[in-house]
């Protein structure tokens, strides 16, 4: 695999409550676009906070691959002197991005419409991930690409040297889509329009325009988002604070939730309202969560997340919700594992292709671990309460969301459970061991006969 690490197998087991205060590590999509649009950039743009995980490491080094300069300070600072837009260098070398789906499809728009060549490989994950949602539209601007069959990595681009703009509707609710073909248009002559029927994280738009691009999101008459780049900006360096990922937050705040007597708050959390699906959820389902210390921050809002254990109740979560949780499913069904009756979970499609099959990994997670679900072509439905959970190994499919849903279902459950890797944690949230260790959480290494 190449996040960098053999298997880990990792197991927790219930452990009294979870108390104390923590922070979660940066953001990871403003991570990754924090330095992708430094290396746009002319001049000097300085990132603190910056997820330092695998995923985003990836990033930094395919811009540095293209001529940026990105350098760690001692102090965490992260100093990115930018190339400029228009002047990316021939990378000398294949771009390995591991398991980053977000770092390989923005960088895809980025180098699709610069004049250069340039390969991309990923890990076992990464390579069964469809690649022809951002390739597709490259081609209609002007990118060469040869991929694997059925648009996979390895993939090679050569991008257009006269790039054209165009508009594109988004065919399904991914950012990563949208955000692609915004950044293949920054290099184009004219105006490029990305029309948005289902609206996901904005972070691209206002990420852009906090670096000078001129670019306006407009509602058309059916409710659409319209989203207008105009081409060939000259992008001016930023000084850029990352929050907490709201994601990552996500682990804390069920195990909180699920572990009798918890009692944890989660300091600094990006709220942005396409990222804040799950909070609305639990707190549907009867969780004790409180939002407290709003502030706004970097055109964001951040807050401080309190959370002490609750009986939750199933609920029906509405799928037009699901953009704005669509990494928090695995988690969620392992809270509802804890609800009374039934937690159903419609319009999961696109959790089908996710870092895995999420639908299916997270289905036979908890089958493994005793817990009655039902998975249908794009839905979930978890029966809560059952006797005697967990004693199960998950099999995660280098899924790093998958290690850490399930290893906080064995904070809570009656027998200890395993995640089969959980090396893959460090490609989102290094410090997830850690974190859970000090609000008082077993996590331990499996002794390898046990995994
Ligand atoms: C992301 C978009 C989402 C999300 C991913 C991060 C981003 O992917 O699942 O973790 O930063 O744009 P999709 O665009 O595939 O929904």
């Amino acid at each position: 695999m190449s996040h960098g690490s053999s298997p880990k197998p990792l197991t927790t087991r219930a452990a009294g409550p979870l108390t104390g205060t923590i922070r979660v590590p940066g953001d990871k999509s403003i991570s990754h676009r924090a330095l992708m649009f430094g290396a746009l950039a002319v001049g000097r743009t300085t990132v603190t906070g910056l997820l330092e995980s695998e995923d985003v490491l990836a990033t930094a080094a395919a811009m540095r691959a293209v001529g940026a300069k990105i350098e760690r300070q001692d102090d965490g600072l992260y100093v990115v002197d930018g190339i400029g837009l228009g002047s990316l260098l021939e990378p000398e070398s294949v771009i390995d991005f591991g398991n980053a789906g977000t770092g390989v499809r923005l960088t895809m728009g980025i180098f699709g419409t610069h004049d250069i060549a340039a390969t991309f490989v990923g890990d076992g994950s990464l390579s069964k991930r469809p690649m022809g949602r951002v390739l597709d539209p490259l081609r209609e601007m002007g990118t060469n690409v040869i991929a694997r069959s059925g648009d996979r990595l390895p993939a090679s681009i050569r991008g257009a040297k006269q790039p054209l703009p165009m508009t594109y509707r988004v065919p399904m609710a991914s950012a990563q889509v949208k955000s692609a073909v915004l950044l293949a248009g920054l290099n184009c002559p004219g105006e490029t329009t990305v029309i948005e029927p289902i609206a996901t994280r904005d972070h691209t738009e206002k990420m852009l325009a906090g670096f000078g691009a001129e670019i306006s999101v407009t509602l058309n008459d059916a409710g659409e988002r319209v989203i207008k780049l105009k081409g060939q900006p000259e992008l001016k360096p930023q000084d850029l604070e990352v929050p907490g990922d709201p994601s990552s937050a996500g682990f804390p705040i069920v195990a909180a939730l699920i572990v009798p007597g918890s009692d944890v708050t989660i300091e600094n959390i990006l709220l942005n309202e396409h990222r804040t699906g799950l909070i609305t959820t639990l707190i549907e389902m009867g969780g004790d969560i409180e939002i407290v210390n709003r502030r706004h921050s970097g055109g964001e809002e951040i807050g401080d997340i309190k959370v002490k254990a609750s009986q939750l109740k199933g609920i029906t979560v509405p799928a037009k919700r699901a953009p704005s949780m669509i990494d928090e499913y695995p988690v969620l069904a392992v809270a509802a594992a804890f609800a009374s009756g039934e937690t159903h979970m419609p319009g999961l499609d696109e959790l089908r292709v996710k870092e895995s099959d999420r639908l299916a990994a997270v289905a036979r997670g908890l089958e493994a671990n005793g817990i009655p679900c039902v998975e249908g072509e794009d839905f979930l439905t978890v029966t809560g309460g059952a006797n005697n959970i967990g004693g199960g190994t998950v099999v995660t499919h280098l899924d790093h969301r998958i290690a850490m849903s399930f290893l906080v279902l064995g904070m809570a459950s009656h027998k200890p459970v395993t995640a089969d890797d959980g090396a893959v944690i460090a490609t989102s949230f290094p410090t997830f061991t850690s974190l859970f260790s000090e609000l008082g959480a077993k996590v331990q290494e499996t002794p390898s006969e046990a995994a």
